[in-house]
């Protein structure tokens, strides 16, 4: 499931709607050729915590017609299929493709999902169902003071991208390695995040433990820090993280103590089952909640906010302690993804700055499904918009062109200005332009080619806001002077590449 929610936008949606696990279910319902209507108690794929993954099915049958209510222990949503004699399709937000095709075998349905996992289920008994969570209200709204963190976009490397539940302290510790060795920490990526499945299970205090893959998290911490590093990790304030795995619901104090305790240096907190607790107009005390647990616990912890963009929240964000927040769905390794998201953000400039940046989500250079201009581009772009430059790719093995990509000092140090401005574009047929201006007075431009053919494109002195006509002007990506003849300067752009040019006035 968590393949398919990073690498399909059709399931990254859903996600954000009803969850991973509670997708499956839907998809388990369909079943009965002649009739499948009834309550099935689905379960799934074994986590890594152990638990096994639970749904309950609602299914009601008209002809071939099937309608499915799914519910997991932190979503609920619905489903459409059809069922045929025994074998049964149901379609999530893609009507092109089946989010899970199976058959009534006997008295169970067998399921599959589009992404491999296997469900089995039974009908539904009084004891398969969950337990009610009790509502909790969120704390009353209040201004925080900026708790004087992330004064620059945060750097540095995610699991999630790459390994999504592949992770482990060993892999964690070699990308700790690789950052010192390839020469990433001294560029300025400093944080080593690990995103979800690193869960255990809850014990009768409350306390989240780990899961196998991580047996010692302060001892992880400990040795990232050695490194010169920084650790992340994640939660959410729902029932469960978006992986299925339990969040902080309930928790929030604890759960913060406990990273505190370790050593955690940054926690990315994302939205996922909390809107089957909450409704999305309590976003920002929601997210207040747990900034007051992590300023509580006295240890300076970046707070990344994850909710996909809704409820505004680059108005209020930093006002619950927020230092970064995401303003789209999640971003997968290709060119309209990529666009997308930098281009939703768009309404967002005005509110990005030190302490506080808007968070097109993470990076996919050098994974594998873009061209190296198109990489150039996406990084061009996150630094034109102060994004956070998080890598999600393999560090330990990057190529030579990947590696000039990330580790382009010139680049990094637009994203990483002082001023913290984020560029918004001026569009020109397939051309659109990028101005972001710096705090030496300087601006950076970017043009990228949104075309499939290679363009021209010409840059006008006049339109990039300086207050004195060009002095100097570099190429950040040839790492070359170059000179602006009557106030302009052109150059041939490939097909989805960018021009990257720092400008300096007189
Ligand atoms: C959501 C987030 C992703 C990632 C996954 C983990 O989809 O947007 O960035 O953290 O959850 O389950």
């Amino acid at each position: 499931m968590q393949v398919e929610s990073r690498t399909k936008g059709v399931w990254a949606r859903v996600l954000a709607v009803c969850g991973l696990v509670s997708c499956l279910v839907l998809a388990t319902v369909a079943v009965h050729a002649q009739s499948m209507a009834g309550r099935w108690a689905a379960s799934g794929p074994t986590l890594d915590n152990g638990e096994a993954q639970k749904a309950i099915l609602e299914v009601t049958q008209t002809g071939e017609q099937l309608k499915v209510n799914v519910r997991t222990p932190g979503y609920a949503s619905e489903a459409k299929g059809t069922a045929k004699g025994n074998h049964f399709e149901i379609f999530g937000s893609d009507a092109a493709k089946p989010w899970f095709v199976g058959d009534l075998v006997g008295t169970e349905l067998h399921i599959v999902q589009d992404n491999g996992d296997h469900w089995v289920a039974k009908a539904a008994t009084p004891a398969d169902e969950f337990p009610p969570l009790p509502y909790i209200d969120p704390p009353a709204l209040h201004k925080v003071p900026y708790n004087g963190l992330a004064k620059t976009p945060p750097m540095g490397w995610n699991s999630w991208n790459l390994f999504e539940s592949k992770i482990d302290d060993k892999t964690v510790r070699t990308m700790a390695d690789a950052m010192v060795s390839n020469g990433m920490r001294d560029a300025g990526y400093i944080y080593v995040n690990i995103d979800d499945t690193w869960e255990g299970t809850r014990d009768a205090q409350g306390v989240l433990h780990t899961n196998h893959k991580f047996p010692d998290m302060k001892a992880l911490a400990d040795y990232v820090h050695s490194r010169g590093l920084k650790l992340g990790i994640y939660s959410g304030p729902g029932p469960r993280t978006c992986g299925g795995y339990p969040a902080s619901y309930g928790h929030e104090e604890q759960d913060a103590k406990m990273i505190a305790e370790w050593g955690i240096d940054y926690l990315k907190y994302d939205w996922c089952s909390a809107g089957s607790i909450y409704k999305n107009e309590q976003l920002q005390p929601i997210y207040q909640r747990m900034g007051d647990a992590l300023r509580a616990t006295g240890r300076p912890i970046v707070y990344s906010l994850c909710e996909y963009g809704m409820g505004s929240v680059e108005k209020w964000g930093a006002d619950v302690d927020g230092n970064l927040w995401r303003t789209t769905g999640d971003i997968s390794d290709e060119w309209t993804s990529m666009i997308g998201n930098v281009e939703t953000q768009i309404p967002t400039a005005p509110y990005a700055g030190p302490g506080h940046w808007n968070d097109p989500d993470m990076l996919e250079v050098g994974n594998g499904h873009m061209t190296d201009d198109e990489y150039r581009t996406h990084m061009s772009l996150w630094a034109l918009v102060a994004a956070p430059l998080l890598a999600g790719n393999d560090i330990r093995t990057m190529s030579p062109v990947t590696k000039s990509i990330l580790l382009n000092k010139e680049l990094i140090a637009i994203d990483q200005d002082a001023l913290g401005k984020q560029a918004s574009p001026v569009k020109n047929g397939t051309l659109e332009t990028w101005v972001k201006p710096l705090a030496d007075g300087s601006v950076a431009v970017g043009v990228v080619n949104m075309g499939s053919a290679a363009a021209e494109a010409t840059v006008n002195a006049k339109d990039l806001g300086l207050n004195a006509p060009v002095k100097s002007a570099r190429d950040l990506w040839s790492h070359k002077a170059v000179h602006f003849s009557n106030g302009t300067y052109k150059a041939s752009v490939p097909t989805h590449g960018v021009l990257l040019l720092k400008v300096s006035a007189q």
